[in-house]
């Protein structure tokens, strides 16, 4: 870790507080972008038209919506949610996130028909990019990172937002081809990303016309053949959003990687940017564990036989990025920030900074615990 945040006396209320009102600050504020990662001083570095995250600081403000029913909190939704509405166009499987957190999660049977028509073409739009043969959507030409985007290219962070979107679409416009096609990109994905121990492997290659493995590796992470923290949190993430679909399915599969996880994570409960990186200075990833303790919370309340251990891990980090990364009221600016991520070490960009999405997991975690919402369902 490069930076240090003291560790607070914070409660979850309390933290959950600090980080919406950050949120709400920055809403307010109506700069152009979207939110995308934060300097430790608090400064955000805004993407022009929301990259693969903007849907995460749209969510942050769906969740306060729904928590409190507060009008301004929808009224701002709304209006950074249909911000977001040109990017229906751009071919990236990102669209996944984008529309589901950032439109979808917040849908309350009174929405500007605006936001449901985006989310629906968005999703169509979507499952037109599906490789028959490997059985799953691909990057496709304007998926962020860095390298080695498109027709036979894949990212297990394609799957998580992207099978509860379709999903949504299917019922909401009665094909129920969407769904199939959902299911059929969380199957590809375990194919090509998930190794037999439960470890999760970034990204793969393959022959868009066969749908062949052609390769295994990563885009972000230590090595092609490591588990890069982010990677295996998202599949985590991902195979249990699948399960929400089909637990008969993908409830083994989303254990696996839960106790692969839980297996590996450090005694402080928040893990390294990449669990073989050797360095034992190697920086933290706090992304990666908001991502984790919130599928791990909807893991547990998915699964009939979810090991206690699911919840109680997930109620360990929450507390440890509380306590130890989250900049308390009197923090001047970055005040409400989760500290200490590490986006591209690879690349050096961002490597101990705010990450708006794992902010956004940490709110969603938060707001469970604190019995706000319902997770299994988002
Ligand atoms: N592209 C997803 C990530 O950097 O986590």
């Amino acid at each position: 870790m490069t930076g240090f945040t003291p560790p607070s006396a914070m409660t979850r209320t309390e933290a959950l507080a600090a980080i919406s009102a950050r949120a709400f600050e920055t809403a307010r504020a109506e700069a152009p972008g979207f939110p995308h990662t934060a300097s430790p001083d608090g400064e955000w570095t805004m993407s022009a038209d929301g990259d693969w995250t903007g849907g995460f600081f749209v969510g942050q403000l769906w969740l306060a919506a729904r928590d409190g029913a507060d009008a301004e909190a929808k009224a701002l939704a709304t209006r950074w949610a249909l911000r977001l509405t040109p990017r229906v166009e751009s071919q990236t499987v990102f669209r996944g996130f984008l529309f589901w957190y950032g439109v979808v999660i917040g849908l309350a049977g009174d929405d500007d028909e605006r936001l449901t028509d985006a989310a629906l073409a968005g999703a169509r739009a979507l499952a037109a990019d599906r490789n028959p043969h490997a059985g799953l959507i691909p990057l496709g030409p304007a998926a962020e990172e860095a390298s080695d985007v498109g027709a036979g290219e894949t990212n297990i962070d394609g799957v998580p937002g992207t099978v509860l979107l379709l999903d949504w679409a299917a019922a909401a416009s009665g094909d129920e081809s969407l769904r199939r096609t959902a299911l059929e990109h969380a199957s590809g994905h375990r194919r090509m990303c998930i190794r037999d121990d439960g470890g999760v492997i970034q990204s793969a290659s393959f022959d868009p016309s066969t749908g062949a493995l052609i390769r295994r590796y990563t885009h972000k992470g230590y090595s092609d053949d490591s588990v890069w923290g982010r990677a295996q949190a998202w599949g985590l993430l991902g195979m249990t959003h699948a399960a929400v679909l089909d637990p008969g399915e993908f409830l083994d599969t989303a254990r696996a990687v839960a106790d692969w996880w839980i297996e590996r994570l450090p005694a402080d409960q928040v893990a390294r940017w990449d669990f073989d990186d050797p360095d034992p200075a190697a920086p933290i990833d706090t992304s990666a564990t908001a991502i984790a303790a919130a599928a791990l919370l909807k893991l547990a309340a998915l699964d009939p036989r979810a090991p206690g251990r699911y919840r109680a891990t997930a109620e360990s980090s929450v507390d440890a990025l509380v306590r130890g990364h989250v900049a308390p009221p009197g923090a001047g600016r970055g005040a409400g920030m989760l500290r200490h991520g590490c986006y591209n070490r690879r690349i050096g960009v961002a490597v101990d900074d705010e990450l708006v999405w794992g902010t956004y997991y940490l709110t969603e975690a938060l707001a469970s615990l604190n019995g706000r919402i319902d997770i299994s369902r988002i």
